[in-house]
């Protein structure tokens, strides 16, 4: 691999990051059902209904893979705690076994020397919340705020950072506009609502840490880069659309306490009534920010109904997802995430590729993910050499596991997994990031 980590400057962080629902095991433990199991058990969601009932079986395996994290020479494990393993009906009684499971792993990356970088929530909505209507609730807020205290109360001491939500666009729009995560809705009024309230439980929830003397808060947004798919203004305008209900509209309001005009020409009617009230929360100070980066989106117009826009295919080369390979995007992700953040510290909090992996002779030969993540650090180095305080990159992901909608086969590990007999392999990747962070 041509990178080393001495090419970053002093201090800065590489690590992995994972998801509790993608790699866990739900069914262990006494978790909750959430709204990731109703909408695999749902015919048609995902691919052969596969579910994340036992995913990696982290929940038993977990030491063993962070030996792994250890061993490649990482600083950083990020993970994210399940609120129904915390909150089986999402408030109320606590389940003990699954807070405990929380410390056990928080104190096992102690140990290991490695930082524990916490999300509160990467997607499994307790399906107790989600029958009263999940985030498109306004009370989703407090429910959120009760799960962020139980956590901060018992974990809290030891965790180095910590962000409520991942990726506010999934949760809101990928949710509840296109279908294709739980719940599946389609439905404009139910994605304004939501995403909306997804910033206000992300207020709410720095709130309640912030009190609590919590150091090291943040928020992780999900990038996009979008371009025109023409030279028309037509493609222009789709462009500018896209990346306003993407990119910008989380960014604006959290860093700067108002949504986007051009997605306002589509969600003024379905936004919660005086939703501007609620900015004074959502804006509240952060003392970092995380970017998951994975490609860009050429936009043409459509007609019809608002956003009047579609994604058009690309001429890069693609990922297994069919995402283009695109390290500008990366830079400049970066550059505009520094504008809106100002000099707190950013982080790559997400980046990598999914490719057919296999194990040969115990040995997984994945250069196509070496050549992704040199492109990817380059663009990186870039960013930093104009000034990005960028602090730390994090590799999506630790290990193959459950891809939501798509299952099983899209592996985004830099380790495999075999999914029956769950055994671990380092692919190629793994080893020679560990040589360049050595
Ligand atoms: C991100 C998600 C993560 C994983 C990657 C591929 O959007 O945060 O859970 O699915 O994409």
């Amino acid at each position: 691999m041509n990178f080393s980590r001495s090419q970053f400057p002093e201090g800065f962080d590489f690590g992995v990051s994972t998801s509790s629902y993608q790699i866990e095991g739900h069914d262990f433990g006494g978790a909750g059902p959430t709204h990731w199991d109703t909408f695999a058990a749902t015919p048609g969601n995902v691919v052969r209904a596969e579910h994340g009932g036992r995913a990696c079986d982290h929940y038993h395996r977990y030491r063993e893979d962070l030996d792994l994290v250890a061993a490649g020479g990482f600083d950083v494990y990020r993970f994210s705690t399940s609120w129904a393993r915390v909150l089986p009906e999402g408030t109320g009684q606590v389940n003990a076994e699954g807070l405990d499971f929380y410390d056990r792993l928080v104190d096992a990356m102690l140990e290991r020397g490695l930082k524990p970088a916490a999300t509160l929530y990467h997607w499994e909505m307790p399906s107790a919340l989600a029958d009263r209507g999940g985030w498109m609730n306004r009370d989703v807020a407090s429910w959120f705020a009760e799960f962020t205290e139980v956590i901060t109360d018992r974990l809290g001491d030891r965790l180095w950072s910590v962000a409520p939500i991942n990726e506010p666009w999934c949760v809101g729009w990928m949710s509840h506009f296109l279908g294709h995560h739980a719940p599946g809705l389609r439905d404009i009024r139910a994605t304004a609502r939501a995403m909306h309230h997804v910033l206000l439980a992300h207020g709410r929830s720095i709130e309640v840490m912030r009190g609590k003397g919590q150091e090291n808060l943040g928020a992780v947004f999900n990038f996009e880069w979008a371009e025109p798919a023409d030279d028309s203004p037509e493609a222009a305008r789709a462009a500018q659309t896209f990346d306003g209900y993407l990119n910008r509209f989380f960014v604006e309001g959290v860093f700067r306490g108002r949504y986007p005009d051009s997605v306002l020409e589509g969600f003024a009617p379905h936004l919660p009534e005086n939703y501007q009230d609620d900015f004074p929360l959502i804006t509240q100070k952060l003392d970092w920010c995380g970017l998951n980066y994975y490609t860009r989106k050429l936009c043409a117009p459509t007609d019809g109904a608002w956003p009047h826009q579609t994604e058009v295919e690309g001429p890069l080369p693609k990922t297994l997802m069919g995402w283009e390979i695109y390290p500008e995007g990366l830079y400049q992700s970066l550059k505009r995430l520094h504008e809106y953040a100002g000099d707190i510290p950013l982080y790559i909090t997400e980046n990598g590729l999914a490719s057919p992996d296999v194990v040969k002779d115990g040995a997984v030969d994945d250069q196509p993910r070496i050549d992704y993540l040199e492109a990817h650090f380059a663009a990186a180095r870039r960013a930093i050499d104009e000034g990005v305080p960028l602090a730390g990159y994090f590799v999506w992901s630790l290990m193959d596991n459950y891809e939501w909608a798509l299952g099983y086969e899209k592996r985004f590990g830099l380790v495999h997994v075999d999914f029956d007999s769950l055994e671990r392999t380092p692919k190629a990747s793994y080893h020679a990031l560990k040589r360049a962070l050595a």
